[in-house]
């Protein structure tokens, strides 16, 4: 077979090259469900709680009480993909081979505080990747969103109903949210300062405004979220209150609207519908107005490869679950002119999300 790149022929090296390319992208997915699986048999909690890298013979002992030879083999090759992948270090154990954590593992420790646990045991769940199948028909159905179409109904409705998705949602949000929160209290003190109100719209079960309401007692923070998601909860701090309600219909007024992964979920349209609720609630700038938004900023220009794979991974995400998407700084821009915003000022503080401040 020949193969031609605009006329010219490609080189055995050059084809062998693209055959490779394509079985790497084909399997993928293997390295998703294969962290899943670790995940599932607490592969890294069992090594921290060793204390110490864990031989592999103690790892299967651990992992397989009923000594089955062909299991055991394979979760030495279970082992090997995640060491490729950079969740295990390969380590020698007296010349048996062994496993020690990395900082990616760590993250995956089900009791640590800032555990990223949750977000992939429900990013992975069925009922999240099902719809990926069905992508392709979705692009030629009039369908919102490939999940509504997979599911007869939108994510937030399934939600609603399904406690089980609400709650394992919740969970992943709340996961993701007690990490960022500590670095913000930490690391971004300054966008709170001369703050004495704030509300957390779309706040899920509210850890960040938790979090702000601890770190600065001063401010008196107010979660607003759908009702199935705030039903029961109440504020334990004196500063920190609930309130159930749709954004689209009204924001508590405050000195500052804290959106957190609140506007990627939607389109421009619906984004502009927000932003202008959210001024109605802030007061001029002049007295302190603002809103405060933690959501990714696309750098198409970006070097590394890596990072903007992962914000391409999540716009994709959110093209197939909801209505949103990631948006360049140009596109931040324009939702802030449309609606009525003057001035933004983007601090780049979250990895690969940043803190934008945007003045009335
Ligand atoms: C991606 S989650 C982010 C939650 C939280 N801000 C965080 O980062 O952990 C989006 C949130 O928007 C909420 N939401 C969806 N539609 C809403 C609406 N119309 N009014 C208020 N909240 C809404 C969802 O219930 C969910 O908690």
């Amino acid at each position: 077979m020949e193969l031609s790149n605009y006329g010219k022929l490609l080189s055995t090296q050059e084809l062998l090259e693209a055959q490779a390319h394509v079985w790497n992208h084909i399997f993928n997915f293997i390295n998703s469900m294969s962290l899943k699986c670790a995940v599932q048999l607490n592969i890294p909690d069992i090594i921290h709680k060793h204390g110490k890298p864990i031989k592999l013979s103690e790892l299967v002992n651990a992992l397989l009480p009923m000594n089955h030879p062909t299991k055991s083999q394979s979760i030495y090759r279970l082992m090997r993909i995640l060491v490729h992948s950079k969740f295990f270090i390969k380590v020698k154990i007296n010349d048996e081979e062994g496993y020690w954590l990395t900082p990616a593992s760590h993250l995956l420790l089900r009791d640590e505080p800032s555990s990223m646990a949750p977000f992939l045991l429900a990013m992975l769940e069925p009922v999240m990747t099902d719809p990926l199948h069905c992508l392709s028909e979705w692009f030629q159905s009039e369908h919102e969103a490939t999940f509504s179409m997979a599911h007869g109904m939108t994510f937030w409705e399934y939600a609603k109903q399904e406690p089980k998705l609400n709650h394992f949602f919740n969970e992943a949000m709340a996961s993701d949210a007690r990490l960022v929160s500590g670095i913000i209290v930490k690391d971004c003190k300054q966008v709170f300062y001369g703050i004495n109100s704030l509300v957390d719209v779309a706040g899920g079960t509210g850890t960040v405004a938790k979090a702000i309401a601890t770190a600065f007692p001063g401010i008196n923070c107010t979660v607003l979220d759908l009702p199935h998601v705030v039903a029961g909860l109440e504020g334990s701090e004196i500063n920190l209150t609930y309130v159930g309600g749709n954004m689209f219909e009204s924001i508590p007024p405050a000195d500052a609207v804290l959106l957190k992964w609140a506007l990627e979920c939607w389109n421009d349209e619906e984004c502009v519908k927000i932003l202008k609720k959210c001024k109605e609630a802030i007061p001029d700038k002049e007295k302190g107005g603002k809103v405060i938004i933690i959501d990714m900023v696309v750098d198409e220009t970006n070097v590394d490869d890596k990072a903007i794979e992962t914000q391409l991974f999540f716009d994709i995400m959110l093209m197939i679950y909801i209505t949103g998407r990631e948006r360049t700084e140009k596109e931040w821009a324009k939702l802030f002119i449309d609606a009525g915003f003057t001035t933004y000022k983007i601090t780049p503080a979250l990895g690969l999300r940043s803190v934008i401040e945007v003045f009335p």
